[in-house]
């Protein structure tokens, strides 16, 4: 038992570090990077293919209180969200903007967004999606 201790606790320190870690990284990181970047491209061109219809749209809207400043074809005290989807924005950085607005976006809103960062990130895409969805079909004029 005593020589055991007595081993290990003078040796780490000493001189077992650099050949060890060496050793160890060497072959981990080669051997592992396959998988993770084929995933991930999926994901976003999944996510941003199919657009939620409005009925599926509209709770999460007035849940999270957007609905309270906008609107789908009516500027209220935010942007019609058919003139957002004019600007060509992609469903990420959407989702950017009700977490961090930029109200410099907007000059002819006096009221600036304030950030929704308690907004979830699924619900925040899919809002996204559907904003983007409003271009894409050319959301009726008034
Ligand atoms: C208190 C009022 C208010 C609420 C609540 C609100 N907005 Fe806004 N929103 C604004 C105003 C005002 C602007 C334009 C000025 C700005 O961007 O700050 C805006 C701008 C935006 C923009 C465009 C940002 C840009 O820079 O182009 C998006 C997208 C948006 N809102 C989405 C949402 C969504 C989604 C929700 C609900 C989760 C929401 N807003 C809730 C007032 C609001």
């Amino acid at each position: 038992m005593h020589s055991t201790a007595y081993y290990t606790l003078n040796n780490i320190p000493a001189g077992a570090k650099l050949p060890v870690s060496e050793l160890s990284t060497k072959r981990s990181t080669t051997a592992t990077t396959k998988t993770t970047p084929a995933k991930t491209t999926a994901a976003t061109t999944a996510s941003s293919k199919k657009a939620p219809t409005y009925a599926e749209i509209e709770p999460l809207l007035v849940k999270n209180t957007c609905t309270a400043c906008h609107a789908v074809n009516k500027r209220q005290v935010g942007p019609a969200f058919a003139d957002i989807a004019k600007r060509k924005y992609s469903n990420e950085r959407i989702v950017q903007l009700i977490y961090n607005p930029e109200p410099k976006n907007w000059p002819e809103h006096e009221t600036p967004m304030a950030p929704m960062p308690q907004v979830p990130k699924t619900e925040a895409l899919k809002i996204a999606a559907w904003i983007n969805s409003l271009r894409i079909e050319k959301a009726p004029t008034p």
